[in-house]
């Protein structure tokens, strides 16, 4: 469990925040969190397009990790209004997420095509930050682990173990996404992250596949966060809204750190 002993912090901030508001917030976070050491946690924040070069030149990649909200598949070619890896590359992100629930379900992307943004992610050395969920209709189905399931195994197909290691999943319930959401309680959250640790463990086995972090992401917010970070198999927190002020991040990172940190000293010692 090594990548796992650190906790997962990171921030989507969407389609909001001008190039000018991006760097404001990063300059800001990371003036916040200067103390904490890069050891304890893993921070990163996926602001939109434009904004990318000056994010990554205002902040170093010690302490902020950045990456890209989407990515085309392939380096180049007559695909309008795409962005390549190169390209990302260029701007120098560590990081690409791939399948968040706007991604799949208001611009109607499918696993299919998630596998290929995984694929050329790891081929590009990127980390993928593979977002799975599944919407308010299939839980009600009772059929939410099944799609989670095909969602990871279309999502990681021709994945190698050893390329696994640098992939980080977040689960994201659709019905629990933004200003309409409803927060997953912490149980039935750390139930789904279970299922997902254990299709991950099925697929690159229970060294590789335990090792993956997996985060939870929807409506996390000061209130819920405590609860979420202390279940057993939640490893970090993606989040919106919540995070969007660098001041207010600050404080989620403090209360939930040491939280986290008590909650692997207690694992280890059984
Ligand atoms: P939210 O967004 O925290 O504002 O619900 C989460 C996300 O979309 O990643």
């Amino acid at each position: 469990m090594e990548r796992r002993k650190k906790i997962y912090l990171g921030t989507n901030t969407k389609m909001y925040k001008t190039t000018e508001q991006t760097v404001a917030f990063l300059k800001r976070l990371n003036e916040l969190t200067q103390d904490i050491s890069r050891d304890r946690m893993e921070l990163f924040v996926i602001p939109s397009y434009t904004t990318l070069t000056a994010a990554r030149e205002s902040v170093p990649r010690e302490s902020i990790l950045l990456g890209a909200q989407n990515m085309g598949w392939e380096e180049q070619g007559q695909f309008t209004g795409e962005i390549s890896p190169l390209m990302l590359r260029e701007a120098g992100m560590d990081i690409v997420m791939v399948g968040h629930s706007e991604r799949r379900h208001v611009f109607r992307e499918t696993d299919a095509e998630e596998n290929k943004k995984v694929l050329c992610a790891l081929q590009h050395a990127f980390r993928p930050l593979l977002c799975v969920g599944e919407t308010a209709e299939e839980k009600d189905f009772g059929i939410a682990e099944e799609v989670l399931r095909t969602q990871l195994k279309v999502g990681f197909h021709g994945v190698t173990p050893e390329q696994a290691k640098t992939v980080w999943v977040a689960y994201e319930p659709v019905w629990a996404i933004g200003v309409n959401g409803v927060p997953a309680s912490k149980e039935y959250a750390d139930h789904i992250h279970k299922v997902i640790r254990d299709t991950l463990a099925e697929r690159f086995g229970a060294e590789i596949g335990g090792d993956i972090p997996v985060l939870y992401g929807g409506s996390v917010n000061p209130q819920n966060a405590e609860g979420l970070i202390r279940m057993p198999y939640i490893d970090g927190l993606f989040i919106g809204r919540s995070a969007w002020d660098a001041d207010n991040f600050n404080s989620i990172i403090r209360t939930v750190l040491p939280l986290f940190e008590e909650k692997r000293k207690k694992e280890a010692a059984v």
